[in-house]
């Protein structure tokens, strides 16, 4: 299976196939230097089998965790770099989840200001969300992604056989972020989910269809000036429970399911919300001081003085972007 994203300068490739990892030539031109960067927690056969596949092939195997999306790891990696005299049209290849994701491309992107770029998604919330859309970044400190840059990959590859591997909390936390996609933009996915017995058995739509929705997002709104912020459904409250357990209490998508909770007003779509969540064995709700919540979305960088654009679904399927003020988020978060 394989997508197109097509945006203004450039065309990201896509390609969903089981066991795509094994023969990546087929997807990626590997004959120049390439620089695979992953973590310890994803297993040392990927790292194997994707280093073998290179002839001129390096293993940069960062610490696994929320702390690698930092200065020092960045820095170290474009030291590593220089070192070994890469150039613009050598290769880094992003072999993890969407730390190593972001933390890789945002090495990509500013490396002599741009050298090519591809990475192999290896867990859910990767493969259905961070892969894909050019959002690059590091940490500073404790505030996420507030130094980045947009910056897509040339190709991703999605093997689907890689996510076996994974926790099931980590597995399920990035499943969150296709029930997401479905709310907002594509109610059949969304009633999958509902429907499903088995979620497993229906991975490859589930993934296909949450990328369908984010393809045609980025591709109407490549930079996030309007419609794209509809793909932040949750991530307003989310964003600010992740932060205030200082990335460490809860997964992202955990925080996003528990942030959607929160925001909906229809109560049919929350409780229709609340089964799925249940089903997929994530949070409903963290415990937290309201004033800690409020007092991070004011400084949120999508915050614009005392307002702040929400998400809203009233229907499945569909969004509203609307800009409320921050204190009147103050009730929901109760
Ligand atoms: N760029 C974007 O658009 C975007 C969107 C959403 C989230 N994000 C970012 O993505 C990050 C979270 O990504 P994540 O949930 O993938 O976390 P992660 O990258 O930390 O991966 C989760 C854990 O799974 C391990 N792992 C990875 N692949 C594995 C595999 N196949 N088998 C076993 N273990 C494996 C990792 O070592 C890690 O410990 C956050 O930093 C978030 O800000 C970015
Ligand atoms: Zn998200």
């Amino acid at each position: 299976m394989e997508l197109d994203i097509q945006l203004t300068e450039h065309t990201s490739k896509i390609y969903i196939e089981r066991d795509a990892r094994l023969h990546l030539k087929d997807y990626v031109n590997l004959d120049c230097k390439v620089m695979v960067i992953t973590d310890q927690g994803v297993p040392k056969q990927y790292h194997q089998e994707i280093l073998d596949q290179c002839e001129n092939g390096y293993l940069y195997v960062a610490k696994q965790g929320e702390g690698t999306k930092s200065f020092p790891v960045y820095e170290d990696i474009l030291q590593k770099l220089l070192e070994l005299n890469f150039s613009r049209k050598d290769l880094v290849l992003a072999l993890g989840g969407g730390v190593i994701g972001d933390l890789s491309g945002f090495v990509a992107g500013t490396f002599k200001r741009g050298m090519r770029f591809a990475s192999i998604p290896t867990t859910t919330l990767s493969q259905i969300d961070s892969s894909i859309g050019g959002k690059v970044a590091v940490n500073l400190g404790e505030v996420k992604n507030v130094v980045g840059t947009f910056y897509h990959p040339e190709v991703v590859v999605i093997d689907l056989n890689t996510v076996k591997t994974l926790t099931r909390r980590h597995y399920h936390n990035g499943l969150v972020e296709a029930v997401k996609a479905g709310l907002i933009a594509d109610a059949k996915l969304f009633e999958l989910f509902e429907k499903a017995d088995n979620v497993d058995d229906h991975l490859e739509e589930i993934i296909v269809r949450a990328l369908k929705v984010k393809k045609s997002v980025v591709e109407q709104d490549e930079k996030e000036e309007n419609l794209r912020k509809i793909l932040n459904f949750g991530h307003t409250i989310g964003h600010a429970i992740e932060s205030i357990y200082h990335l460490e209490g809860y997964y992202h998508g955990e925080c996003v399911g528990m942030g959607m909770m929160k925001i909906l007003e229809n109560p049919k779509i929350k409780e229709r919300l609340g089964r799925v969540l249940l089903k997929l064995e994530v949070p409903l709700e963290a415990e937290y001081d309201t004033d800690e919540v409020i007092d991070f979305i004011k400084k949120d960088k999508k915050a614009n003085g005392d307002y702040v654009t929400i998400v809203q679904v009233d229907k499945i399927g569909e969004a509203k972007l609307l800009p409320v003020e921050i204190e009147s988020l103050r009730g929901k978060t109760l």
